[in-house]
């Protein structure tokens, strides 16, 4: 039989009143968000173990599991009475989740809501998930605008772009799904904060990041990011950097699968015409001799390629705000992000 890591997930939450239908939706939510917030399937639920203040005795939180179908999954489930400590937060369910998970222990993120938030402020990590098509200006985006808010910027693609960079220096052929798969494993990757506050890409401790932007790795980094085997592997690193730092996050799948609890999810878009023209015009500042056509040829491939395929499609999540760049400039988009930021009341 398999066997798999376990995780020891912590949450909590408060009500209002010590009432059933306040304990039962309030727990509801717990378990749900710290479910999702760590990728963890139903199925994968061991055990979960409840404590509530001596305050509320209206229902057993456990009733709450029978909905997402974990008591009758199969994982042991037991309800306990907190005990009595002066200063305490009173009308709180505790929770503990034991669960098969890949996430390392110090990686998870443990939930706290509603009143409970006080309890560990230390926990509590922002994040804003940014997604869109190749070239809607997701990075610049993004970078400017964890730069004002003093976020941890992560820049997902280029986590793909590197892995390709691996096959293409090892050459693998990245047409091969097979091949990838011989690879993936081998890449060690890591994450870094360069002293410019943008992000550095180690591959093996090299820093490679340099090496990203050049073309047939633009064009692995797509053909890579298919396999889903390297999908997971990148969603556990993401997952770890969010659960450390407060994050600016931009990708394809960042609200939809990395952080699906994301306190914001933006889908940046524009025309195909717009991106393949701001992509003309870097070209030429740089000295090039860009092909317009060829750009937007370019484009619409890698937008088909990155939406029809299997795994974590590109997709607008639930709750995303669609922010439509073409006709705005870089900054003004940032300023939109930073407005709604802000009006969250963050
Ligand atoms: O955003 P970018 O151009 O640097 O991304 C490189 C490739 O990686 C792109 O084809 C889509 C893919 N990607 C992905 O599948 N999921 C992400 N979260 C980020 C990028």
């Amino acid at each position: 039989m398999k066997t798999y890591p376990i995780c020891a997930l912590r949450g909590a939450t408060t009500v209002q009143e010590n009432t059933e239908s306040e304990i039962l939706s309030a727990t509801a939510e717990l378990v749900e968000v710290m479910l999702k917030k760590n990728g963890i399937k139903p199925e994968e639920v061991i055990s979960v173990l409840f404590s509530c203040t001596k305050d509320l005795d209206a229902v057993y939180p456990a009733v709450a599991l029978r909905d997402k179908g974990l008591e009758l999954g199969g994982a042991a489930v037991m309800c306990f009475a907190d005990m009595d400590v002066a200063g305490s937060l009173p009308l709180c369910i505790r929770a503990v989740i034991y669960a098969q998970s890949q996430l390392s222990q110090d990686a998870l993120f443990h939930v706290y809501l509603r009143e409970a938030e006080r309890l560990r402020p230390d926990r509590a990590r922002r994040s804003i998930a940014i997604d869109g098509p190749a070239g809607a200006g997701k990075s610049t985006v993004a970078r400017d605008v964890a730069g004002r808010l003093g976020f941890v910027y992560v820049d997902t693609g280029a986590m793909y772009r590197a892995a390709a960079l691996y096959g293409i220096e090892n050459g693998y052929n990245l047409d091969d799904l097979g091949d990838i798969e011989k690879f993936i494993g081998a890449v060690k990757l890591r994450l870094e904060r360069g002293e410019d506050g943008g992000q550095r890409v180690l591959l093996d401790g090299r820093d490679v990041t340099g090496r990203l932007r050049e073309a047939a790795v633009a064009e692995g980094s797509s053909k890579v990011a298919v396999c889903r085997r390297v999908r997971e592997a990148m969603v556990l690193l993401q997952r770890e950097a969010a659960a450390r730092n407060n994050v600016v996050m931009d990708g394809r799948d960042i609200g939809t699968v990395v952080l699906p609890c994301a306190d914001l999810k933006i889908y940046l878009r524009a025309s195909a015409e717009t991106r393949a023209r701001r992509r003309f015009d870097e070209e030429r500042e740089k000295g090039g001799a860009p092909v317009f056509d060829r750009i937007l040829e370019d484009i619409r491939e890698r937008d088909l390629r990155d939406s029809a395929r299997e795994h974590s499609p590109l997709r607008q999540a639930e709750g995303a705000v669609v922010l439509d760049t073409d006709g705005l400039s870089r900054e003004e988009a940032a300023e939109r992000v930073i407005e709604l930021w802000n009006a969250r009341g963050n």
